[in-house]
């Protein structure tokens, strides 16, 4: 009994752990930009500040992620892929709220206009944006030359970066 017991629970925990996947991340973060770095010529990347529990509305941080890690250009379509490197093949991006559109060489020649969707991919891992195997960095770990806070905002870090000669 003691034995059914035990396995009975195990299971239970099992199936809360494959349930407790991460979120999608346009529910629970905000500011979410399209980035590409200080001088507009780093690879693209998402950043947003993102909660580190979504019952603690104060504890947002921001983070970026970079995308080829997330998306591969397919002749001419974005495609999730790990470590897809759609940037090399692609440009002029944009995002209108969550929906990136690059022009994407399409393997004839020419480029075709293509999208996807970055919230059906991109999560929230308590507080670092995710694909796949891959968590984005913290904004204050970026690789800047100067001290960020870790509790700035998307927007605020955007705006310093850009003030710095
Ligand atoms: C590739 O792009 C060229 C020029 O834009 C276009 O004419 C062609 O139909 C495209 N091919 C595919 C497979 O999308
Ligand atoms: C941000 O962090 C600083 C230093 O830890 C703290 O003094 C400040 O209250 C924090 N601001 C917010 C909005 O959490």
């Amino acid at each position: 009994m003691k034995t059914f017991t035990a396995l009975i629970f195990a299971f239970a925990c099992l199936v809360t752990l494959v349930m407790a996947d991460n979120p999608r991340y346009r529910d629970e973060c905000v500011t979410i930009q399209y980035w590409r770095g200080k001088n507009g010529n780093e690879v693209p990347q998402i950043i947003a500040e993102c909660p580190v529990k979504t019952d603690q509305p104060d504890s947002y941080r921001c983070t970026t992620l970079k995308l080829d890690m997330c998306y591969a250009n397919a002749f001419g379509r974005l495609e999730p892929r790990l470590n897809g490197g759609f940037s090399s093949s692609c440009s002029d991006c944009i995002m209108e709220s969550t929906k990136l559109t690059c022009t994407c060489a399409n393997g004839s020649g020419g480029t075709t206009r293509a999208s996807t969707e970055t919230n059906d991919l991109i999560k929230n891992a308590a507080s670092l944006l995710s694909c796949f195997v891959h968590n984005g960095i913290w904004c204050s770990d970026a690789g800047i030359g100067f001290h960020v806070a870790e509790n700035i905002t998307a927007t605020d870090y955007v705006r310093l970066l850009n003030s710095q000669p």
